[in-house]
């Protein structure tokens, strides 16, 4: 069962992933963004999505309707007051997200309703600990592309109530999701794992030991990912794929996770992956 009223804060790559599966799944969406020009693309990025549902056969027109019909965006944070559940997907930054949690603290006006994170690596404590409802702040972290992968881990820290939890379990269960638990620690189960290969494989370009495209051939068809790392490195997000290590890093000291240079700069120079259309690759 999905809630009858959801909020998400950035209406990004993840964020109009995020509101496509709950108004699919039926939920009255409001995406919040900072402004016109930033809502006017969530709202864009959200329709090209369902489009291509419907041309993969994945979703009837009247459906795909009736789904954009239940998304709102806005740039008027009073706008998530009456909401159950509002999920934070916005830049991986932990001051900009505290002071998201701080801001939807005060608006948000039902004392059940639960504030969740998409935060890819970000300890959720640290969010939780701006607001008065620590015990109503959640992990719920979706991959992407948000329609088509079905995994959502839920994180709880210290201070989130039971009940809490299992509401935002069945919520992510009642949009077609497959739930994982994890403890409040830095980069939670997946990320642990996936982001130490990605950096290895853009420190192994780096070093000049393979082409990229021989490093992305070799986990294609040797391991059966449907993405070489670099490949997926791109897809994330170049600026994510950073700020995941520096919170890695910063968290366990371990130079596993650190930023390779190459990834440093490419992002210095503003070459995010597909999102800007150059990266490791150009994309038309
Ligand atoms: N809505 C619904 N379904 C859709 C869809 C949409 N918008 N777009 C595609 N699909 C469906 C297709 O119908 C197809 O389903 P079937 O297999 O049942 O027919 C399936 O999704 C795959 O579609 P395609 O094979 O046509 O798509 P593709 O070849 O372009 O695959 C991909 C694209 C799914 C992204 C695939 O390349 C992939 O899985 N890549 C790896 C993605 C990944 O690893 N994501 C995790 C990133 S890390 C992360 O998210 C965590 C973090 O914090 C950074
Ligand atoms: P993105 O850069 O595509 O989107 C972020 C959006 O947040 C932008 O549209 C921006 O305008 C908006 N934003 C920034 N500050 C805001 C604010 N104060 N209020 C409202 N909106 C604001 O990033 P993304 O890839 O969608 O990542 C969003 C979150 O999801 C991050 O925490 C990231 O770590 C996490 N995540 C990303 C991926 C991925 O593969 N990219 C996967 C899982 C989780």
């Amino acid at each position: 069962m999905s809630p009858e009223r959801v909020g998400v804060i950035g209406g990004g790559l993840m964020g109009s992933g995020i509101a496509e599966v709950f108004a699919r799944a039926g939920s009255m969406v409001v995406v919040h963004e900072i402004d016109a020009g930033a809502a006017e693309a969530a709202r864009a990025r959200i329709a090209a999505s369902l489009a291509k549902a419907v041309q993969r056969g994945k979703l009837d027109e009247p459906s795909r309707d009736q789904a954009l019909a239940n998304i709102q965006v806005s740039i008027d944070l009073s706008d998530q007051a009456d909401r159950q559940l509002v999920i934070e997907a916005a830049t991986e930054n932990e001051a900009l997200k505290r002071q998201v949690f701080a801001d939807l603290d005060a608006v948000v006006a039902d004392p059940g309703a639960i504030l969740a994170s998409n935060t890819s690596s970000i300890p959720i404590t640290r969010l939780a600990s701006v607001t008065g409802r620590p015990d109503h702040v959640i992990g719920l972290h979706f991959f992407n592309p948000v329609p088509v992968m079905t995994l959502v881990e839920l994180v709880t820290t210290v201070k989130t109530s039971p009940e809490v939890a299992t509401r935002a379990r069945v919520y992510a269960e009642g949009v077609g999701k497959t739930v994982i638990e994890a403890r409040d620690r830095a980069g939670f189960i997946v990320n642990m794992l996936l982001v130490p290969y990605l950096l290895g494989a853009i420190k192994m370009l780096e070093a000049g030991f393979a082409s990229r495209e021989d490093i992305d051939a070799g986990m294609r068809l040797g391991a059966n990912h449907p993405m070489g790392p670099l490949e997926l490195s791109d897809f994330v997000g170049l600026d994510t794929m950073k700020l995941i290590a520096d919170v890695l890093f910063d968290e366990f000291k371990d130079p596993m996770y650190a930023s390779p240079p190459l990834l440093t700069r490419l992002v210095e120079a503003g070459l995010l992956g597909r999102k800007t259309g150059r990266g490791f690759y150009e994309y038309g």
